[in-house]
C-alpha cells in the first residue's frame, strides 16, 4: 500500500516539471526599468541612455528598454508601468529597475508627481492635493516582490552619478538612493540582487579623467553623449560580473576584459 501512495505523487511531480519550463521562454528577456539616464534617445538632442549599449554585452537573452524619460519609482509605478511588467515577465525573465534621478526634490508646495516620501521604510507622505506618496523603498520593493511572484529575477541598480568631473576635478558621493537600494534588495529577498552602477561609473571617469568625462556630457550634467552611454553600460556589466551575478552567465564578455576593478 505504501508503495502505491507514492508512485501517483511521483508520477505528478513528473507532469509538473516539464510544465514550469513550458512557462520560460526559449530565451529570456531582460526587460529595463528606469528614467533617461538609461532609456532610448536619453535626455535629448546629442544624448543617448545606456540601455541601448546593454544588449552589446549579452548573449542568448532579448533586452527590452522600457525605460522612460522623466520618470521617478513614483512615477514609474503610478502610470501602471510596473503593473505592465509584471503582467509581461515569464518565469525565467530579468529586470533591471534603475531609479533617482527625478525621485528627489519635495512634495511641498507643489508636487510634480515625481518626487517620494523621503524614507527608507514604510513612510508615507501627503501632498497639498491629498495625495499618498510612499518611499523610493516602498515602491521599488513592492514592484520586485511582485516581479519575483512571477519568477522573475530583480537587479536593483543605484541611480548613475551626475558628471563627477563636471569642476574638473572628478569626485563622487552616493546620493541617498544608493542606500535606498540596499534596503530594497533586502525587502525583497530571494532572486533579487545589487548592482552599485553609480560606484562603478564613478570609478571609471575617475580612471578617465577630466577631460575625456566632460565630453560625455554635450548638454547638462546628467545625460552622456552615445560614447558617454556605452562606459556607463559597461561599468554597469563590469558591476555584474565582479558580483557573480546570476545574469552574469550571459555576459559576452569575460571580468578581466571590461575595464575597472571590482569594487
Ligand atoms: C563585449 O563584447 C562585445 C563584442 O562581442 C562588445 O560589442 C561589447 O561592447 C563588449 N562589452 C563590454 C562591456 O566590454
Amino acid at each position: 500500500m505504501k508503495s502505491v501512495a507514492i508512485v501517483p505523487t511521483l508520477a505528478v511531480a513528473a507532469f509538473a516539471a516539464p510544465a514550469k519550463d513550458i512557462e520560460k521562454r526559449a530565451t529570456p528577456h531582460v526587460y529595463l526599468a528606469g528614467d533617461s539616464t538609461m532609456a532610448l534617445g536619453g535626455g535629448g538632442t546629442s544624448t543617448q541612455g545606456w540601455g541601448v549599449y546593454l544588449p552589446y554585452s549579452l548573449k542568448d537573452v532579448t533586452v527590452v528598454n522600457d525605460a522612460v524619460a522623466g520618470r521617478s519609482a513614483r512615477s514609474y509605478t503610478d502610470e501602471g508601468r510596473f503593473t505592465t511588467l509584471v503582467n509581461t515577465v515569464a518565469s525565467g525573465d530579468w529586470v533591471i529597475i534603475e531609479f533617482g534621478h527625478n525621485d528627489g526634490g519635495s512634495l511641498s508646495p507643489t508636487d510634480n508627481g515625481r518626487s517620494d516620501c523621503v524614507g527608507s521604510g514604510s513612510e508615507t507622505c501627503t501632498t497639498a492635493a491629498g495625495v499618498v506618496v510612499q518611499t523610493y523603498v516602498t515602491y521599488l520593493t513592492n514592484a520586485a516582490k511582485a516581479l519575483l511572484a512571477k519568477g522573475a529575477k530583480v537587479i536593483i541598480s543605484s541611480p548613475t552619478p551626475d558628471n563627477t568631473c563636471e569642476s574638473g576635478t572628478c569626485s563622487y558621493t552616493p546620493s541617498r538612493f544608493t542606500a535606498y537600494c540596499k534596503d530594497v534588495v533586502e525587502n525583497a529577498g530571494n532572486g533579487a540582487s545589487f548592482v552599485d552602477h553609480g560606484q562603478y561609473v564613478a570609478n571609471e571617469f575617475n580612471a578617465l579623467g577630466a577631460t575625456v568625462v566632460n565630453s560625455y556630457y554635450p548638454k547638462d550634467h546628467t545625460h552622456t553623449s552615445p560614447i558617454g552611454a556605452n562606459v556607463v553600460a559597461a561599468a554597469f556589466m563590469k558591476g555584474l560580473m565582479c558580483n557573480n551575478d546570476p545574469l552574469a552567465t550571459y555576459s559576452k564578455n569575460t571580468t578581466a576584459s571590461i575595464a575597472g576593478s571590482c569594487i
